[in-house]
């Protein structure tokens, strides 16, 4: 059994969520201590809510557990910063606004992401699913999945529908990886500790620049992109200020293709490991959303985000004092045995799939349903083509607290 420091450490060492020690941790949590106090000489104390039950009751009193007076992720080594100060060097973003502030920035983009406006998009996503995975039939039969599949197509997506042009895509991964892979000494810009703190922060000023002239262009010369739309927002008759605009451009452009990157590379691993999968899927293509949620599901790409607490009050049998900060899991949520049977296995017939990768409540994933249509049309292009598919090496996942999974995925496969 594990020692409560041990836990501790645990819960905010990226290593432990690259070689999956986490899960340990978070299954004795879940068990014995739902919400527990986490204490380490690295961070600000934080509770950790490890139940699916406790971390949806969170997420539905916003008011008690916020988003705006605290960091929302748990930062890396920033030893002897306060919570809120972790913060500062970001623009606002939604992630980090509560009540009517948070629902009217919201709102600028709520209907562009809504179901039936994603469904225009449909034709052209499939056309970009379907380079992909011709650029995976051409490599002949072996890649990194991860890096020369599953990178690319979604973020893509998220670049033409946000109006970056294709040539600047590379260097918008780049800036994406530094920013979420930081605590990863391979994405990271510099490997060490201080390295970490400061290339996130730098990788965040160096996106505001190149966001900054494509705002000023699309305030000039508005078109048909996402870009252009926030650029010309505007709440109660007054335009939305550029803080605003760019975190909404930060958050599109990050949020938006690594989330759905990490999943779908770990619907491919799921199926490399489980060659009986591959076949009853090429069989029976109902079964392709259970494969979308699932790996959803199992990747849950992005693994928590933090709220401050507004009042004292309680949760499950925890007393939270007024101030405190506190950790929802997701992943933890997403194996807890109260909820699914057999969490620790991949199941693309669970009959309610109800996992909270994509989170909950107010802040529910904006992009959920673009995320899912893209893995959808993914795998509807790619497994009438794949005959077979193995691992060809060893996979990794990334050390991160914040958003990971598969660093690395070389596989072996025979495709029409
Ligand atoms: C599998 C893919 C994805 C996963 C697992 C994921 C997960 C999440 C989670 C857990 C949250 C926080 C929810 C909460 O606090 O309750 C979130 C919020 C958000 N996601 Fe996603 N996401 C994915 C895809 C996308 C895509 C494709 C976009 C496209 C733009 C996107 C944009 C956002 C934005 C803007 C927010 C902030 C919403 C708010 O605070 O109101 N995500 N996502």
């Amino acid at each position: 059994m594990l020692a409560p420091n041990e836990i501790a450490q645990t819960v905010i060492d990226p290593a432990c969520y690259q070689d999956n020690r986490i899960h340990d941790a978070l299954q004795w949590l879940r068990r014995e201590m739902p919400v527990a106090k986490i204490v380490t000489e690295q961070h600000t104390p934080f509770w950790i809510v490890t139940r699916h039950a406790d971390i949806m009751s969170a997420e539905l009193r916003p008011d008690d557990f916020c988003n705006s007076r605290m960091a929302t992720t748990l930062p890396t080594d920033f030893k002897n910063l306060p919570p809120a100060a972790a913060n500062m060097p970001m623009p606002r973003v939604l992630t980090s606004m509560d009540g009517s502030d948070h629902r009217a920035f919201r709102r600028l983009t709520q209907s562009y992401f809504a179901p039936q406006n994603i469904k225009k998009l449909e034709a052209r996503i499939r056309e970009l699913a379907r380079r992909s995975i011709d650029a995976m039939a051409d490599a002949g039969g072996e890649c990194d999945f991860m890096r020369d599949v599953a990178l690319m197509y979604p973020l893509r997506v998220i670049m033409e529908i946000l109006g970056v042009p294709e040539a600047d895509e590379a260097y918008m991964l780049k800036i994406t990886q530094e920013i979420f892979g930081g605590e990863d000494k391979d994405l990271a810009r510099s490997g060490d500790a201080e390295g970490a703190r400061t290339g996130i922060r730098d990788a965040v000023m160096e996106a505001m620049g190149y966001f900054g002239a494509m705002v000023a262009d699309r305030k000039r010369n508005p078109r048909d992109d996402l870009a252009s739309v926030i650029a010309n927002g505007e709440i109660g008759g007054e335009p939305i200020g550029i803080s605003e605009i760019l975190g909404y451009y930060l958050i599109t452009a990050t949020a938006g293709h690594d989330t759905t990157s990490n999943t779908t590379a770990t619907g491919l691993w799921a199926l490399a490991e489980r060659p009986e999968l591959l076949a009853q899927l090429k069989a029976d293509a109902s079964l392709l959303p259970g494969h979308v949620d699932e790996s959803v599901r199992w990747a849950s790409a992005v693994r928590h985000f933090m709220r401050g607490a507004t009042l004292d009050t309680e949760l499950g049998d925890a007393q939270i004092a007024k101030g405190d900060w506190m950790m929802l899991s997701y992943l933890s949520a997403n194996r807890d045995e109260r909820v699914f049977e057999n969490p620790f296995e991949y199941n693309v017939r669970r009959p309610q799939n109800k996992h909270l990768a994509f989170g909950y409540g107010p802040h529910v994933c904006i992009g959920q349903h673009l995320g899912r249509m893209e893995m959808r049309i993914f795998w509807e292009e790619l497994l009438p083509r794949l005959s077979s598919v193995e691992l060809a090496g060893e996979a990794s996942l990334t050390a991160a607290t914040f958003v990971g999974g598969p660093k690395s995925l070389p596989v072996r496969y025979t495709m029409a």
